[in-house]
């Protein structure tokens, strides 16, 4: 088994930036560029500071590349991993982006001071289910497994994370998750089902559905 090259050069290409990564975080994928074009098309609206929330933050990817190209979007990045946040927070100091990017360690929501609210939540969960054979294939056996699969039916992180936007958005604020290329129809109910809004699929480059917004009424 090979290390997948990410891993043996210690860096990847993302959006606008270049990031340190290594075996405790996930590699970032181009399909996840999508979120970070939603959000930055979201922040554009505003025109001035945008609180944003990036839960799962990984290398830091959405964050810091959402960060690196708008100014005004100023982050909280979460992740449960310990590994992860030290990546994260190297890549930050890096791309001299520390003063927009503050990092929280703690499981989705609970890391967070539970009284703020954001304009903006995105997010790149684990959506694998648990059975899934692509586990064991690629460049994926050589990732955290908490970073790829939920260990149950692929959903449950979005469950989470979608439940919780309704009491961490502003009025008016944007959820945007990326899912599996199977799940569009599910993470629009999940977002219909909590009575969020204006709920839309969104194609990736190669033509799939790969994220869901929704957004809190106002
Ligand atoms: C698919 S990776 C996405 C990483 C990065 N955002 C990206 O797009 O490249 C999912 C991330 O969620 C984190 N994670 C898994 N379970 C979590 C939990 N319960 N709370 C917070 N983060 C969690 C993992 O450690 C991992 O960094």
């Amino acid at each position: 088994m090979v290390s997948p090259i990410a891993y043996i050069l210690g860096k990847k290409g993302f959006h606008n930036i270049e990031l340190q990564v290594g075996p405790g975080v996930l590699i970032p994928r181009p399909e996840t560029e999508l979120l970070v074009e939603i959000a930055l098309a979201e922040i554009a609206k505003f025109n001035k500071p945008t609180t944003v929330l990036d839960l799962g933050t990984g290398s830091g990817a959405i964050a810091l590349s959402i960060a690196s190209a708008s100014p005004l979007a100023l982050f909280i990045a979460t992740d449960q991993s310990s590994e992860a946040l030290v990546i994260a927070k190297q890549n930050a100091e890096l791309l001299n982006l520390t003063k927009q990017v503050q990092f929280l360690q703690g499981s989705w929501y609970e890391a967070l001071d539970q009284s703020f609210q954001f304009d903006v939540i995105v997010s790149n969960p684990p959506y694998i289910a648990n059975q899934d054979p692509h586990l064991s294939q690629g460049d994926l056996r050589f990732e955290p497994k908490s970073a790829l699969t939920d260990y149950a039916s692929g959903l449950s992180c979005l469950e989470i994370i979608i439940a919780g936007a309704d009491q961490h958005l502003k009025a008016g604020g944007l959820i945007a998750v990326e899912h599996g290329f199977d799940q569009s129809e599910a993470v629009m109910e999940l977002m219909k089902g909590v009575g969020l809004i204006d709920v839309q699929a969104h194609l990736d480059l190669a033509g799939l559905y790969r994220a869901v917004s929704g957004r809190k009424k106002l």
